[in-house]
């Protein structure tokens, strides 16, 4: 594993243009479920019913009662991780211009992060779906489920549920970032939901290195992926920044 490390730290080193995609797998260190595997929520909910823009609004009481208030709970406490401060460290550095990151919880930005495509939209906001008002997530009092705006609409958390579209400006930037990256990480992410899971094959067809980092193969392991790091993101970062130390 130590040469795959160095080897990261060397692709890393020479490349110009670096993108990263990340999953709930770069959350997980910091008490974050992921989805999918062990301990993830859709082993506990069906997302179908909990998690699809149709289930929100025909019952917005289950949704917030199952699923949002227990994300938010989360979300309000959870602090970027090795994984997030290394990918920070990594833009100050220069060796990395964007994240697109599928998760929610908006701990890249937190960390530090100024360029990062929110493909799945973010938790850290809600808007009602009256009057489109934002109001910051940890600012909504969630006595009253669902909760509402001062106009009397019912307030929806700022993410993309199943079953709407990824938001246009961030799917056509994340294709543009893929194209023209030359080495993109690819963090702790399942890769079976498109088409957040397309950006590293566009990379890839692009002429990118493609750099998995996940304690599991994925679905990208086999034909996409340069090589895949086995190992959990925090301390894997952590020991591809070291080396990526010695040689800037
Ligand atoms: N470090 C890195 N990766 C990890 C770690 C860790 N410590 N622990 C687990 N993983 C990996 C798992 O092996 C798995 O491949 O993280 C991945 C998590 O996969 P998912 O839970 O499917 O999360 P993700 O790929 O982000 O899901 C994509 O699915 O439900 C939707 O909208 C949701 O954005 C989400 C999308």
């Amino acid at each position: 594993m130590d040469d795959l490390i160095q080897k990261a730290a060397a692709d890393l080193a020479q490349a110009k243009m670096v993108s990263a995609l990340t999953g709930a797998g770069a959350s997980i260190e910091s008490g974050i479920p992921p989805f999918r595997g062990k301990g993830g929520l859709w082993e506990k909910y069906d997302p179908m019913e909990v998690a699809h823009i149709d289930s929100f609004i025909q019952d917005p009481v289950k949704v917030w009662n199952l699923l949002i208030k227990d994300m938010k709970d989360i979300v309000d406490q959870a602090q970027p991780n090795d994984c997030h401060k290394g990918l920070a460290r990594l833009e100050e550095l220069g060796k990395l211009q964007t994240i697109i990151t599928q998760n929610i919880d908006g701990l890249h930005q937190m960390a530090g992060n100024t360029d990062v495509i929110e493909f799945h939209g973010t938790f850290a906001w809600q808007r009602c779906m009256e009057c489109n008002t934002h109001i910051e997530t940890r600012r909504v009092d969630i006595s009253e489920i669902p909760p509402h705006c001062q106009c009397g609409g019912i307030l929806r958390p700022n993410a993309v549920f199943f079953g709407e579209l990824i938001p246009q400006e961030a799917l056509w930037r994340s294709r543009q970032v893929a194209t023209d990256s030359d080495v993109m990480l690819v963090i702790g992410t399942s890769a079976v939901v498109q088409p957040a899971a397309l950006m590293p094959v566009v990379a890839k067809e692009s002429g990118a290195t493609v750099i998995e980092i996940n304690p599991e193969s994925t679905v990208l392991t086999n034909d996409i992926s340069d090589y895949l790091i086995k190992g959990p993101a925090g301390d894997t970062i952590n020991r591809i920044m070291a080396d990526l130390d010695a040689l800037l």
